[in-house]
């Protein structure tokens, strides 16, 4: 699965065309030989870590005697869980390892904000987080032992209730899979899935973001209630005396309607919201500011000395042109630059060697975005 065939056989213009947000895809031997950098004692450790995003999952359907920890965890957890029936599952695990930014790289035929970690689950034998459904696409590599995915695109949504999973009540599988090391399935948003491994191994998961209209205005209303006026308020349309007790006319509702619609049209300057909004939607974690300031001559110095740049991994990094600029996000804040240095910086192998000169707010952003702890020296 290089860069160039990521999905195997499959063309990535066939699969964007025939199946991404539309239909399940079983991609067999997407990467074959895939030997994982990590394995469950490395995913065990990441899961005792404080800052660590884990959960134990144990049981099993349709016994449904689902039982949830949540991390981060002390070591003996693990001797006591016995040998079937339970998942470990951490997320973000490319931002603890940076090394493994690699795999979500492979992915970079998807436009880049729209990605959102890399999760890994280990599975005992019959390790299963039960029968559900996403909200969001994603791809699941197997890296290592055999799983057994089964999926159906109608289902009753019913969920098992005074549950600690979303787990669905009752599933009826419509195809399924045995997903063996180097295999990956893809799944749009909806589809119910049950993934059952049936010895020991490692499931990547890829996991898509995408923000829901409620999301979007809530933070739309957020940052408008901080803005003098609160962007506008609805004023009469032209009144005629003795209106009917308790009605909501027609021309008010139109008058609501059309205060929200100046605002999302016209008023709000959208595409800098939205910057702000996707750098910061699911951010895991703040990035620290740095303790001590470069200023920009030392940034130019170190740089043409050969010094290299690398990603903080918590940040989440994007830019939109205008004319001919880039309006670069990161972690909510804008940083304006030349497209050259925006898209360097968003490299998905990482920023390597400078390839341009540096104009001096390409600097004063580089600068700012080492303060603002987005990017650091890398040691050499
Ligand atoms: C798993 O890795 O077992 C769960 C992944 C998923 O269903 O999305
Ligand atoms: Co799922």
């Amino acid at each position: 699965m290089s860069a160039a065939a990521p999905l195997g056989a499959l063309t990535v213009e066939d699969f964007l065309a025939r199946h991404w947000q539309r239909t399940a895809c079983h991609i067999p031997g997407a990467i074959p030989g895939f030997e994982p950098p990590l394995d469950e004692h490395d995913l065990a450790g990441l899961a005792c870590e404080p800052d660590a995003n884990a959960r134990l999952v144990a049981g099993r359907y349709p016994d449904h005697d689902w039982r949830v920890r949540h991390g981060p965890f002390e070591e003996s957890v693990f001797a006591g869980l016995g040998a079937q029936h339970w998942t470990l599952l951490v997320q973000d695990v490319e931002k603890h390892y940076p090394p493994l930014q690699s795999f979500l790289a492979r992915f970079r035929f998807l436009p880049q904000w729209r990605l959102d970690d890399l999760m890994i689950s280990y599975a005992v034998t019959g390790g299963s987080v039960g029968p559900h459904v996403d909200q969001y696409d994603v791809f699941l590599f197997q890296a290592s032992g055999r799983r057994r995915w089964q999926i159906a695109t109608t289902f009753d949504p019913a969920l098992v209730p005074d549950c600690p999973l979303r787990v669905l009540a009752q599933f009826t599988p419509e195809q399924e899979w045995v997903l063996a090391a180097g295999d990956l399935l893809y799944l749009p948003p909806g589809i119910a899935h049950h993934g059952v491994a049936l010895e020991p191994g490692m499931t990547w998961s890829v996991g898509l973001r995408a923000p829901s209209a409620a999301e979007l205005l809530i933070a739309l209303g957020e940052e408008l209630a901080l803005t003098p006026g609160e962007g506008g308020r609805y004023r009469d349309p032209p009144l005629a005396p003795g209106p009917r007790a308790g009605e909501i006319t027609t021309p008010a509702l139109q008058g609501l309607a059309a205060l929200l619609d100046a605002e999302l049209t016209g008023r709000v300057d959208f595409p800098d919201f939205a910057g702000r909004f996707l750098t910061r939607f699911r951010l895991a974690q703040e990035p620290e500011p740095r303790p001590a300031p470069v200023g920009t001559g030392e940034v130019e110095r170190r740089l043409r000395s050969g010094a290299r740049v690398a990603r903080n991994p918590w940040t989440r990094l994007a830019w939109i042109e205008e004319r001919g600029r880039a309006r670069l996000y990161a972690a909510g804040a804008r940083y304006p630059c030349s497209l050259d240095l925006a898209a360097w910086l968003c490299d998905p192998d990482g920023p390597g060697p400078l390839p341009q000169a540096l104009a001096d707010d390409d600097l004063a952003a580089l600068s700012a975005l080492l303060n603002d702890g987005h990017l650091r020296f890398r040691e050499r």
